[in-house]
């Protein structure tokens, strides 16, 4: 059967994708952040997945304003770098896989959570700065992903609890998968940041801090954080940690945190990244 044997998280800056697609990887500004994600490059060799289901927001790039699904499952068999005003990233197409998505969605609604099925999308940098991270620059990916979009865009975004409940459903369709598969469930964007206002540029590294140390071992202190606390501890965009959940509720209850890295500045981010193992054979 299917099995998930780790969650990753990360932040999804889209300037990062734009310093590795113009060759400014190795300035002094961006070097301490591309060398915290070697552990996991080397990680991702060593214990390499089939599929990732890929949990992340698009913003406003392939939904508009007009169709803002909540939780939405990309059953396509590929997805294309999405122009996001400069050109699409010049990064691999996505390979997706549809039978597997179109199980996971079959089981997931059933059990209550309805996800929008999207059967033609492009993903933009909230899904390609993740992979660009974490596998860096390949030819091809090297293996399938299935995009979760979540509404974190417009209010009102679903809540952190629900997103924990929507990794359990995950979970659980998953292990329904009778096809041998190494599954790792990804929770990408935050940490605090906030792009617009007077507050733009506001970082809370105690908040952030506490949100790290806690996500592995005790994730129900985090599960009932208000939108209202997003917003004031961890800026506007603070609110994109809530897909972090959903990868941390397809876990077992025990995980080991096997690489745990912070780091400011990056563009307007706190950068955050964690590794966490699945503890059960
Ligand atoms: C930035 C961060 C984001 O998560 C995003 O979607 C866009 C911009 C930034 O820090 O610049
Ligand atoms: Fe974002």
């Amino acid at each position: 059967m299917a099995r998930i044997y780790a969650g990753l998280t990360t932040s999804h800056v889209p300037a990062i994708g734009a310093a590795l697609d113009n060759g400014k990887a190795q300035d002094p500004y961006w070097r301490p952040l591309f060398q915290g994600y070697e552990f996991a490059q080397q990680w991702i060799r060593d214990n390499p997945p089939d599929v990732v289901i890929l949990v992340y927001n698009d913003h406003a790039t392939a939904f508009s304003l007009e169709i803002i699904p909540t939780f939405a499952l990309g059953c396509a068999e590929e997805f294309a770098p999405a122009d996001e005003g400069w050109g699409p990233r010049p990064v691999p197409v996505v390979k997706g896989d549809a039978r597997f998505a179109a199980h996971i969605a079959q089981s997931v609604i059933l059990d209550e959570f309805d996800l929008t099925i999207v059967n033609k999308m492009d993903v933009d940098h909230g899904l390609t700065v993740p992979l660009s991270l974490v596998f860096g620059a390949p030819a091809a990916w090297p293996c399938r992903v299935i995009p979760l979009p979540v509404n974190v865009v417009m209010y009102p975004a679903p809540t952190g609890n629900r997103c924990f409940n929507l990794g359990r459903a995950l979970r659980k369709a998953v292990e329904s998968y009778p096809q041998d598969l190494r599954v790792m469930v990804w929770g990408t964007g935050g940490m605090s940041h906030q792009l617009q206002g007077p507050r733009a540029g506001l970082i809370n590294q105690p908040w952030d801090a506490r949100f790290l140390d806690s996500i592995g071992p005790d994730p129900q202190a985090l599960v009932r954080i208000g939108h209202l606390e997003y917003l004031r501890e961890a800026g506007s965009e603070g609110i994109e940690l809530v897909m972090w959940l959903i990868m941390r509720g397809a876990l077992d209850d025990n995980v080991r945190t096997v690489r745990r890295f912070y780091h400011v500045p990056a563009s307007n981010t706190a950068v955050g990244h964690l590794i966490l193992e699945n503890c059960e054979p």
